[in-house]
């Protein structure tokens, strides 16, 4: 005898946006602030979602977009600009000067403190929110009537709404509930991850230094003044327990080179991860009232530090072209979408994977190829025409419908 399902509570929104990392954040506010309503699902709480380490590099773009959503005070603030970052090899360093190369800089301010900014601003709006969401379910994806049904304190809701935003992730259920003949997919997963460290000591250098030595990749990056974010490149199967901090320290010191070497403050570390490396794209990132942005749609490695600036600038486009069509009943952005942000996403992707290739030690790269990547780094370190190619994908491209 079939259990009959509990009574589905009915909802009602314009857009249901799944997923409250930056992507479903940023795109709430943006459209709160145009009057157009919003429920937001997550499978995880508030909590979980402020916890994570991530980036902190935002472009220029990203910047005024958080000031246009009106979440930017802590980060006029905090942020720190930066109008350089180096690259070196082998203790060789070149200076990239963005503000020289493009008149623009970038902006070192956490990922996490970019959400925590955003839920600051949502949260007067709790009851569009539904934290430990399961069972998240989009249907009727291709009809003008979407829905989306899902489990929250024992009751389940169906969501009846005009949009659906897919800012779940790399792994939701946005993009699995394209069909299969419908969706393409692009893919490469590197043969290394990346250990990360959070520490509480001064930065040791002013600016991030990103450096290929014969030992492996590494990255001097920071958080504030006081503290210090570290990278080196590790092999996909490391178990964090290998890495004790002496273990880590004396590696990092190594592969940054001995002239930054000496400027650098060990610590204990307060946080410990190694994330994996890998360039995907899904196309297209629409599927009938389905929209896809961030990781949903596609992933960078963090060499380019391109993740979470490629999500906004998602944002940016998708958010306009929901405005556009409640506003002024255009739908030319929407039909648009996809097509636009993907163009500029495989410009992000050849970025973030061309940094990837020269930065790293890749175990088959033969003799040519490692002197192919320290030829790059000479003739990036002699030209200022290599140089501004670095600087302008850096600081960040200008969105496909920039006016
Ligand atoms: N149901 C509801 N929520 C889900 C589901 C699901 N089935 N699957 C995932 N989520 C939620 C996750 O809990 C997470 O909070 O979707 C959110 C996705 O957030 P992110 O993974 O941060 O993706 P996005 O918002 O696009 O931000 C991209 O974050 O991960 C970094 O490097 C990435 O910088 C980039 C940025
Ligand atoms: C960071 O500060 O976490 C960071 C900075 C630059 C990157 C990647 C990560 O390219």
């Amino acid at each position: 005898m079939s259990r009959s399902s509990p009574a589905s509570k009915p909802l009602k929104t314009q857009v249901c946006i799944i997923g409250s990392g930056p992507s479903g954040l940023l795109l709430s506010q943006l459209l709160a602030k145009a009057g157009i309503d919003t429920i937001v699902l997550d499978r995880q709480d508030r909590a979980h979602i402020e916890s994570r380490i991530r980036a902190g590099v935002l472009e220029s773009g990203t910047v005024q977009a958080l000031q246009e959503a009106g979440v930017a005070d802590r980060l006029n603030q905090e942020g720190i600009a930066h109008s350089g970052f180096d690259l070196a090899f082998d203790g060789d360093r070149h200076r990239i000067d963005l503000a020289s190369l493009t008149g623009k800089s970038v902006v070192v301010y956490g990922q996490t403190e970019v959400t925590k900014d955003l839920f600051e601003a949502r949260c007067a709006d709790a009851q569009s929110f539904f934290f430990d969401a399961q069972d998240v379910t989009p249907e009727k994806l291709t009809t003008n009537n979407p829905t989306v049904r899902f489990v929250a304190d024992g009751q389940t809701y169906v969501i009846h709404c005009d949009y659906v935003a897919g800012c779940d992730g790399f792994r939701g259920v946005s993009r699995a509930a394209i069909p299969e003949d419908a969706l393409r997919t692009f893919e490469r997963v590197y043969p290394f991850g990346w250990l990360g460290i959070l520490v509480d000591t001064p930065p040791v250098s002013d600016e991030l230094i990103y450096a290929n030595h014969q030992r492996g990749f590494a990255l001097a990056s920071m958080r504030s003044r006081t503290r210090s974010r570290y990278y080196i490149q590790c092999d996909s199967t490391d178990e964090i327990s290998a890495w004790s901090d002496e273990r880590f320290w004396e590696e990092f010191a190594l592969r940054i080179g001995s002239n930054a070497a000496t400027h650098l403050h060990t610590g204990p570390s307060f946080e410990k991860s190694i994330a994996p490396l890998r360039s995907f794209v899904a196309e297209p990132i629409r599927h009938g009232r389905l929209f896809l942005a961030g990781d949903a749609a596609h992933i960078v490695p963090p060499t380019g530090a391109k993740g979470l600036n490629l999500a906004v600038a998602d944002i940016r486009c998708l958010s306009r072209a929901l405005i556009e069509h409640y506003e002024s009943d255009n739908d030319h952005f929407l039909d648009t979408y996809s097509s636009t942000v993907l163009k500029r996403v495989w410009k992000v992707e050849r970025f973030s994977w061309h940094l990837t290739t020269l930065m790293h030690q890749f175990p088959s790269n033969s003799p040519f190829e490692k002197r192919m990547q320290r030829a790059e780094f000479d003739y990036i370190a002699s030209s200022e025409a290599a140089s501004r190619s670095i600087a302008e994908n850096y600081v960040g491209l200008p969105l496909e419908w920039e006016d």
